[in-house]
């Protein structure tokens, strides 16, 4: 029943900050997704004995690709297969499930926080046995691999039946289907004080997450309604679709249209959260009140100690380069370890298995801790809930005695989308040649102290890996210029501004970081490269 069947390689298969991303219609293409698996199996080698975990965000084409991915894993010698009811599995629970059991790792179906449907994208995210996204030394060696790939082997059976909980046998090879959301609530309820949240809810807090029609409905509604006791209906979108209900489900000010609305009118429940497709970005919302994720990176950190396990201490904390450097004073502040990495959630894994950290975050709303190996969207809505629930203080008051205490850095970050790929790289190699001549430079009060490449030196691993181009000035305000590695066509250029202020802090963000702005757009000669006088979306 094993086939094998001849196949051509397709060139554009390299794995980017994610895993692979691609339109729908693109991974539709004959054996296209055949292909990448093959590539990844010949690379992984004997499958004997080797146990992964399945499944995905629930959006269009998960249900073939993944019938397909278990054929293909059965006929290439996979010993088991541990798969999410229906093909769901949110990212977080993927990860816990690879370190809970031991396995070998996993397959996450999903493009994130990307649209998804037959005109929006689809993904594939190889985590091996650290619970974590594949190294860039393996996801290379796939990469070659897919270029020069001729056959695949598949099993030519019936579809396998995943809404069936239990085991099951296909080819010789272990099928056990598992409900996705409880290994993850074990965990949470092991983190966290629930106690104290349910109190909250029962004295009458209110709050709204927001599923965006992706894969946190069922472990939200399960989590806040069902155990915590937030009023039913306080998780919206909670039925994940193959569309997502035609969102963007990507957390932010801009998609999250919806609940931004809601908390910034009168009638807004005290607490405001969203997640992203696949359930690993988040976003906090207080009434009229948003966290910026730095912030919120920062603000967590410096309350581990409410956190029951956390309360014994951290091992340090580490941000990407582009995310604000809020946290780093935090960190000083509590004498633990700091790291900046390069963009991309596999940067942390190495630091958090040698336990130099416990958290870390990006600014592109992802926030996580050792836990897993992957960002974690509902366990930072349950940090801030706990921190809530501990200290009786709302969202804007936490966050306001954090800037008190440590200073506020004014954060915001412009993309422009849709660029010309050679354009795109053509501007970032010219600044990069421009950088040494910007030194000492002065552009109005901004005086420029330091204009590099950002490179990273992996202290676990020894590799080292240059990510965007970081100008810094005198008084302690950054641009940080880098491309998008997670789009499906064109080229993002993805400008950061960082400025830090002790006594103004209630400003508007854009107000503080016009002048700044105006800089990035001039040195990178934005506007006469790209055609664009501004940035297509901001965060
Ligand atoms: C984006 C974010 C990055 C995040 C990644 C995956 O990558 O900027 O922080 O790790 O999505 O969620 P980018 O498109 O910038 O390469
Ligand atoms: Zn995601």
């Amino acid at each position: 029943m094993i086939q094998t069947i001849q196949t051509k390689p397709y060139t554009d298969q390299k794995m980017g900050t994610a895993g692979l991303r691609r339109k729908s219609k693109v991974v539709m293409q004959e054996h296209y997704i055949e292909n990448f698996m093959q590539a990844i199996f010949d690379v992984i080698g004997n499958l004997k004995g080797k146990t992964y975990v399945l499944g995905g965000d629930g959006r269009f084409y998960n249900d073939i690709a993944i019938q397909k991915i278990i054929k293909m894993a059965a006929a290439n010698g996979v010993t088991k297969l541990v798969i999410g009811q229906n093909g769901f599995l949110s990212t977080p629970a993927s990860s816990n499930i690879i370190l809970k059991n031991h396995l070998d790792g996993g397959f996450v179906l999903s493009a994130s926080h990307n649209p998804g449907g037959e005109n929006g994208d689809f993904g594939i995210k190889y985590a091996n046995q650290s619970g974590g996204q594949c190294p860039s030394s393996v996801s290379d060696a796939i990469y070659q691999r897919t270029l020069t790939i001729k056959e695949f082997k598949i099993c030519d059976t019936p579809d396998v039946d995943l809404s069936k909980l239990g085991h099951q046998e296909l080819c010789g090879m272990e099928i056990e289907v598992i409900d996705p959301v409880t290994d993850y609530v074990d965990m949470m309820e092991n983190i966290f004080d629930f106690a104290a949240i349910k109190k909250l809810f029962a004295n009458g807090f209110t709050m709204c997450f927001d599923a965006m029609n992706a894969v946190t409905g069922p472990y939200a509604k399960r989590i806040f309604e069902d155990i915590l006791g937030a009023r039913q209906g306080s998780v919206v979108n909670a039925t994940p679709l193959p569309d997502f209900g035609g969102l963007h489900p990507d957390p932010n000010l801009l998609y999250a249209k919806e609940l931004v609305d809601l908390m910034f009118s009168d009638k807004s429940p005290n607490f405001g959260a969203a997640n992203d497709g696949d359930g690993d970005r988040n976003m906090i919302l207080g009434h009229k009140f948003f966290v910026t994720p730095s912030d919120s990176l920062a603000i967590l950190t410096d309350n581990f100690d409410l956190i029951p396990a956390y309360k014994n201490g951290i091992f340090g904390v580490a941000k990407s380069a582009a995310t604000s450097t809020a946290v780093s004073r935090v960190a000083k502040a509590h004498n633990i370890g700091y790291y900046e990495v390069p963009t991309g959630w596999k940067y942390f894994v190495n630091l958090m298995d040698s336990k130099r950290i416990t958290f870390c975050g990006e600014e592109s709303f992802g926030t996580g801790s050792s836990h897993i190996r992957e960002k974690d969207g509902i366990w930072a809505v349950l940090f801030w809930l706990n921190i809530i629930a501990a200290t009786g203080k709302s969202v804007e008051e936490i966050t306001r005695e954090h800037w008190k205490k440590y200073g506020r850095s004014y954060y915001m970050r412009f993309d422009f989308e849709g660029i010309d790929t050679v354009v795109a790289d053509r501007l970032m190699a010219d600044l990069e040649n421009k950088l040494p001549h910007l030194n000492g430079k002065d552009y109005g009060s901004y005086h420029i102290t330091e204009a590099a490449p950002f490179i990273y030196h992996d202290p676990v691993d020894n590799s080292d890996t240059k990510n965007g181009l970081i100008i810094k000035f005198a008084d302690g305000s950054r641009i940080v210029y880098r491309l998008s590695g997670t789009g499906s066509s064109g080229a993002t250029l993805r400008v950061y501004l960082e400025k830090y202020e002790t006594a103004n802090l209630s400003e508007d963000p854009l107000k503080i970081l016009n002048d700044l702005l105006q800089i990035a757009m001039e040195i990178a000669e934005v506007s006469q490269r790209t055609g664009k006088q501004q940035a297509d979306v901001i965060t």
